[in-house]
């Protein structure tokens, strides 16, 4: 296998499977290595070049893309001292097969993000999250390459600046080249074992123990992995089998002022409402305020909303992200207009700058 190869007018891989191509795209399959190469890196360095993962949280606005970088290095490995697992993952693997090869050797840590689309080194970029974890709260550091001047360091997981879908990468994009994310699991059980607080997962974590005559405390790592895809599977979108295409949820769930969630409150009560990091910050639930304007189930064209979650945007096979977009605004305006909320998108959008 080359460290390196390049190729021309290739469709950009996308889980919301927009049509669109790079002119230029360039492969790194071992990127310590090809990052050596001065044409690597004069391309890496450039800021018009795009690096993507699997596209599983953009939104292609334009037909084609004039500079496409993706690392497809996939390699893992551990190192176990006492009961303590220490993770390193290249960035071009995907994060549910970490997920899945991490749990079936009995790991805990990560099963809650079992069925999130996407790689390890797109995961950190918006710090992915699900059913109450967070990335965050496993990474131990990300391993970066400094696209302004070549630099190659490793960040703590404070450097990394993580927050509710955010991050210094997100922050200071397009800086930094994820390289390879550190991650610490763990072969003991937690106290809180197992994590079937969020709603929906106690009653299918439940049925499996009993099925099995086993306490709920005997679940294993795996099984939380397919309690969660369960209970995934029910809500949003298969993205290993599209149409539809999607990018999980489309918009951030609101973060509000607890004022205006009061205010909120008062006025609907059955809106949920989730508390915050910061006291005076409420975190609102997006995909009620869309279904409450009516939006779940719409189609128009070949882009909708999905039937059974209001919050993913769905393509039915041929939405161009121009109408994706559309869509997305009208949303963003409608909640504007009767709740006073405005919604900011998941997805970066990129438009071939
Ligand atoms: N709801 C509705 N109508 C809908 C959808 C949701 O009323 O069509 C209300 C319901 O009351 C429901 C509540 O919203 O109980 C919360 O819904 P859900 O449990 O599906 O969670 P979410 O807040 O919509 C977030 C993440 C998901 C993640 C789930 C589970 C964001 C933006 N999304 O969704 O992440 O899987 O929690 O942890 O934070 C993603 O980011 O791509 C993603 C799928």
């Amino acid at each position: 296998m080359p460290d390196f190869i390049w190729q021309q007018g290739v469709p950009i891989a996308n889980t919301l499977c927009v049509s669109a191509s790079a002119q230029r795209l360039l492969v790194l399959h071992h990127p310590m290595r090809a990052l050596r190469d001065p044409e690597v890196r004069t391309f890496l360095m450039d800021p018009v070049t795009e690096v993507l993962g699997s596209g599983s949280n953009v939104l292609l606005l334009s037909d084609e893309l004039p500079r496409v970088a993706q690392i497809q290095a996939k390699g893992w490995w551990a190192l176990q001292r006492d009961t303590r697992v220490w993770i390193t993952a290249e960035v071009g693997l995907w994060l549910d097969t970490l997920v899945r090869e991490t749990a079936s050797r009995g790991w805990y840590g990560l099963e809650r993000l079992a069925e999130i689309p996407g790689t390890c080194g797109a995961a950190p970029m918006q710090n992915v999250g699900a059913y109450g974890l967070q990335l965050s709260e496993r990474v131990t550091g990300v391993t970066v390459w400094d696209r302004q001047t070549g630099q190659v360091s490793r960040w703590s997981s404070t450097e990394c600046g993580f927050a509710y879908r955010d991050s210094r990468f997100k922050q200071e994009e397009p800086r930094w080249l994820i390289l390879a994310v550190h991650l610490l699991l763990s072969t003991q059980r937690p106290k809180d074992w197992p994590p079937v607080d969020y709603p929906g997962v106690r009653p299918i974590a439940e049925a499996r123990a009993a099925a099995r005559g086993d306490a709920l405390s005997a679940l294993t790592p795996l099984d939380m992995v397919e309690i969660i895809t369960q209970v995934r599977r029910k809500k949003l979108p298969d993205w290993r089998s599209p149409p539809p295409g999607s990018a999980g949820s489309f918009f951030q769930n609101p973060v509000v002022p607890a004022e205006k969630a009061a205010a909120l409150q008062a006025q609907f009560p059955e809106l949920p409402q989730y508390p915050t990091d910061a006291p005076d910050q409420i975190k609102l639930s997006a995909g009620w305020l869309i279904e409450r304007c009516g939006w779940r189930g719409y189609r128009s064209g070949d882009a909708g909303v999905f039937d059974a979650h209001a919050l993913v945007l769905v393509n039915h096979g041929q939405a161009t992200g121009a109408a994706l977009w559309a869509l997305a605004q009208r949303i963003q305006q409608d909640v504007q207009a009767r709740f006073g909320v405005w919604l900011i998108p998941e997805p970066r959008q990129l438009s071939g700058r």
